[in-house]
């Protein structure tokens, strides 16, 4: 497929690294959509000084975006890609934003697609009547990446060796998948459907899991900097049984709907963790010997927030828990309730993430009183029976 332009949505991290890695590998004009505060100026001014966005570490690439700008008007037109690379509460909105701008035969998704979020952007093009569009979302980030100098320097502490994607229509994914494989310069595999992609967002287990695991016994005393807890690498025998409890519950999942639906992207997590990761990975013999020899994950720390000076707390409303919940476990959760599959193992985390967070995320519909459910669980958008799900799932 030829690619007149690429526009990014977002101004965070993964945007900032996209913009140069698309424009490296593509050699198309990459333009960039950053409508959030003033990060278009910030952006446009920063790239400007620095002669483009630098991407440094375990990838290079150096691009100053064609085009930045906060009106979609400015950008989203011509676009034959339009990659949104957000935290996911942020996917609505900005579909919202761009909708009514995208050229017929445009394809728009999600780096990284997260839980659901093919129900909520189907939702968008439906309200739009934009079945005119493509819709793709990739199972994860392809890089850990961190803004150095913002507009100016981003670095990449690692990447994965394969990452997978799904569309809608389902049937078009041998289109949307090289031309993504082109743009990030690395293997893309095919997720036969969105339902498959939501269930193998791992780091709906990972991130909730060990943050449960870290801080479930937390006495409320700040502690000193040396205490702070690495993330990964700090993972014990009793974090693993977590962390395999929490996939073994998709893999019920994927076990009860596997007759009716391919979802052989839904791997159980090592698996996952030795096909991303390969030789990063000194020992892949056990769950937790897969994390706590793996050079990707080396040095990262829980995250934490200052309380007092040199004294942290844990920070509950990091993305760990606040993301990874609402757009993560609580969706494979509520899959589950449809599926009919006990989850023992992710009400425990949902029950006690929801009390840090201040929502109850284990309720499937709204409650009078109370909030309406903040998570994109598949009830969310009206499917309220396995076989909505399903059908839902097949028409991709
Ligand atoms: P980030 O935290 O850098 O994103 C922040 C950006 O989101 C802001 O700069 C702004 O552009 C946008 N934003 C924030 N609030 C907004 C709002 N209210 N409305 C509209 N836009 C808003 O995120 P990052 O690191 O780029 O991650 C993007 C996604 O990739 C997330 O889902 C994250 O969990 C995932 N991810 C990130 C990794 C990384 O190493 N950075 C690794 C793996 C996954």
């Amino acid at each position: 497929m030829k690619v007149r332009k690429i526009t990014v949505c977002g101004g965070g991290n993964g945007a900032q690294a996209l913009v140069p890695i698309a424009a490296h590998n593509v050699g198309c004009p990459v333009d960039l959509y950053a409508p959030y505060a003033d990060e278009a100026e910030r952006i446009r001014a920063g790239s400007a000084d620095h002669g483009g966005i630098e991407v440094t570490g375990a990838v290079l690439a150096k691009a100053r975006p064609r085009r930045t700008s906060a009106n979609p008007a400015k950008v989203i037109p011509g676009s034959d890609l339009v990659v949104l690379v957000l935290p996911a509460f942020a996917h609505a909105s900005t579909l919202r934003e761009v909708v009514t701008f995208l050229d017929a035969g445009a394809w728009v998704g999600a780096i990284p697609a997260r839980g659901g979020f093919h129900y909520c952007a189907a939702q968008v093009l439906k309200e739009h009547d934009r079945d005119d569009v493509g819709l793709f979302g990739l199972q994860t980030l392809p890089w850990a990446c961190r803004i150095r100098e913002y507009g100016r320097v981003v670095y990449v502490l690692g990447v994965k060796r394969i990452v997978d994607a799904a569309s809608r229509p389902a049937a078009k994914i041998g289109e949307i998948a090289p031309l993504l494989e082109r743009v990030l310069g690395l293997p893309v595999g095919a997720a036969a459907n969105g339902l498959a992609l939501t269930l193998a967002n791992t780091g709906q287990l990972i991130h909730p899991g060990i943050m449960y695991v870290l801080f479930v016994g937390w006495d409320s005393r700040p502690f000193s900097a040396s205490d702070i807890p690495l993330f990964y690498h700090g993972l014990s025998e009793e974090g693993a049984r977590v962390l395999a409890g929490l996939s073994d519950e998709v893999q019920a999942i994927r076990a009860r709907l596997d007759t009716a639906l391919d979802l052989t992207a839904v791997r159980p997590l090592k698996e996952w963790l030795v096909r991303s990761y390969g030789d990063a990975i000194a020992d892949p013999s056990t769950l937790r010997s897969a994390f706590v020899t793996n050079r990707a994950y080396a040095g990262l720390e829980a995250p934490v927030r200052e309380v007092a000076p040199g004294r942290f707390a844990p920070d509950f409303g990091a993305r760990y828990l606040a993301e990874d919940v609402p757009f993560g476990l609580a969706v494979s959760r509520a899959i589950a309730r449809l599926a009919g599959v006990e989850t023992p193992a992710m009400d425990r985390v949902i029950t006690w993430a929801s009390m840090h967070l201040g929502r109850d995320y284990l309720s499937l519909a709204p409650r009078a009183g109370l909030e309406p459910v903040g998570a994109r669980i598949p009830q969310k958008y009206g499917l309220e029976s396995l076989e909505q799900l399903i059908s839902f799932a097949n028409e991709e």
